[in-house]
C-alpha cells in the first residue's frame, strides 16, 4: 500500500472540533534519523531535538507503529522516549530526553488544548522512588509527574497532573496502559483544566478550569521526561511511549483518533521507511545561534549579565544579554546544581519559579 499526495489531501477536508495549530504527529517516514535533521543552524518543523544526553538519538528515541496508541488514527507512528545513565543534559545531573515543538505557530495565547497520549512498559517501567517531571512547560505552571514528589519519601506509583506543583488529579500508574490528556489552558484568562481517557475512550473533563499562571514561548512544551536526581542516580533505562501530539485552538476534539482521524495509513509494525532521507524542505535558518543557546526574546544593546548570572525568566525584568563568551540558556531553580544545595532545596520547594535563563 503507498501512500500518494492525492490519499493525503482529503485529510484537509475532514471535520474536526478545533483548529490545529502545530502537531507533531509522525508519518510513515519519520525515523530516530528524522530528528538528527534538526539543529539550531536547520530549525526545521516540527521538533526541536537538543535535550538529550551524549549517546546517539537512536538510544533516546525510537520512531514506530508498535509506540502509538492504536486508537489514534491521525498518525502512522508513534515515538519512545528513553532516559538511562547516560541521559545527562548540559552537565546537568537530571537525566533528561526531551523533544519540544518547532513552529512559527502562536501557541501561548487564546484558548487552547495541548493534546498527548502516554504509555509507560513492564519493561524499562520508571522507578517510583524518584520525581518525574513528564510534558510540562519550562515554567512547569502545567505538568503531570510521577513518583516520589522531591521532598518527599518512599516510593508513589501515582501519575499525578498539577497545576503549579499542587496535585489535581492523580492515577496509580499502569503499565501497558494508554493514558489520553488534553491540557486546556486559556492564556487569556489563566484557567486551566485537564481533559482524560485510557485506551481508545473519548476525552471528558476530569478537571475543570481553574486559575492557574500559563505562558509559553511556544517552544517549551516538553515531551518527554526529565527524572530529578532526588532518590540518587541509576543507569537503568525508563521507558514512556507517545502519540496523538497537537495542539488545538477553538473547541476540543475529544477522539482519540485524533483531528486528522483515518489519515494514517494503518499501522503496521514493520515500518518501511526508505533510506536515510535527505533533508527535504528546509525553512531558511533563522538567526544562528549556539549549541545550548535557547531561543528566546533577545533584547538590543544595554547592561550585559556575567558568567552564572541570571539572563530570563519568570518575573526577571534585568539584563538579557551575556557578556562574552557566555550564552543565555534555560535552566531551571532546581537545575542550580553549580550553585550550592540549599539553592537547590529552595527551588525545589518553589515549584511555581522554576523558570530561569542563566549566563553559561
Ligand atoms: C514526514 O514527516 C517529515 C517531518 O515532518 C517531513 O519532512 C516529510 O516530508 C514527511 N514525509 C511524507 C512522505 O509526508
Ligand atoms: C523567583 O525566582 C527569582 C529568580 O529567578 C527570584 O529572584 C524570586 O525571588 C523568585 N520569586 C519567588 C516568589 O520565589
Amino acid at each position: 500500500m503507498k501512500t500518494s499526495l492525492a490519499a493525503l489531501i482529503p485529510l484537509v477536508a475532514v471535520a474536526r472540533a478545533g483548529t490545529v495549530l502545530w502537531n507533531g504527529f509522525f508519518n510513515s517516514s519519520f525515523t530516530s534519523a528524522t530528528f538528527d535533521q534538526w539543529s539550531w543552524s536547520n530549525q526545521i518543523e516540527p521538533w526541536q531535538w537538543y535535550i538529550h544526553g551524549s549517546a546517539a538519538t537512536s538510544k533516546y528515541l525510537d520512531v514506530s507503529a508498535d509506540n502509538k496508541n492504536p486508537a489514534d488514527t491521525s498518525e502512522a507512528k508513534g515515538v519512545k522516549t528513553t532516559i538511562d545513565g547516560t541521559a545527562f543534559w548540559n552537565g546537568q545531573t537530571m537525566e533528561r530526553t526531551e523533544i519540544i515543538p518547532q513552529t512559527k505557530a502562536n501557541l501561548g495565547s487564546g484558548h487552547l488544548f495541548y493534546h498527548f497520549s502516554l504509555k509507560t512498559s513492564t519493561t524499562n517501567p520508571p522507578n517510583p522512588n524518584y520525581e518525574h517531571q513528564i510534558a510540562f512547560f519550562e515554567s512547569h505552571f502545567t505538568e503531570l509527574k510521577f513518583g516520589t514528589l522531591s521532598g518527599a519519601s518512599g516510593a508513589d506509583n501515582n501519575l499525578r497532573w498539577m497545576i503549579g506543583g499542587v496535585t489535581k488529579w492523580s492515577t496509580q500508574l499502569t503499565p501497558n496502559t494508554w493514558y489520553n490528556f488534553a491540557y486546556d489552558i486559556d492564556f487569556s484568562s489563566g484557567m486551566i483544566g485537564l481533559w482524560q481517557s485510557t485506551g481508545s475512550a473519548a476525552l471528558t473533563q476530569v478537571v475543570a478550569p481553574q486559575k492557574g499562571s500559563p505562558s509559553t514561548n511556544s517552544a517549551d512544551f516538553h515531551i518527554g521526561v526529565l527524572r530529578l536526581p532526588n532518590g540518587g542516580t541509576s543507569a537503568a533505562a525508563e521507558d514512556y511511549f507517545w502519540s496523538g501530539i497537537y495542539v488545538e485552538s477553538g473547541s476540543i476534539t475529544t477522539s482519540v483518533a485524533g483531528p486528522n482521524a483515518g489519515a494514517a495509513p494503518p499501522g503496521s509494525s514493520t515500518s518501511a521507511p526508505t533510506t536515510t532521507s535527505a533533508p527535504t524542505t528546509v525553512t531558511p535558518p533563522s538567526s544562528p545561534s549556539t549549541t545550548t543557546t535557547v531561543a528566546t526574546t533577545t533584547t538590543v544593546a544595554g547592561p550585559t549579565q556575567t558568567h552564572y548570572g541570571q539572563c530570563g525568566g519568570q518575573g526577571y525584568s534585568g539584563p538579557t544579554v551575556c557578556a562574552s563568551p557566555f550564552t543565555c540558556t534555560v535552566v531551571s531553580g532546581i537545575y542550580y546544581s553549580q550553585v550550592s544545595s540549599c539553592i537547590i532545596n529552595i527551588y525545589a520547594f518553589r515549584p511555581n519559579n522554576l523558570s530561569h535563563l542563566q549566563c553559561l
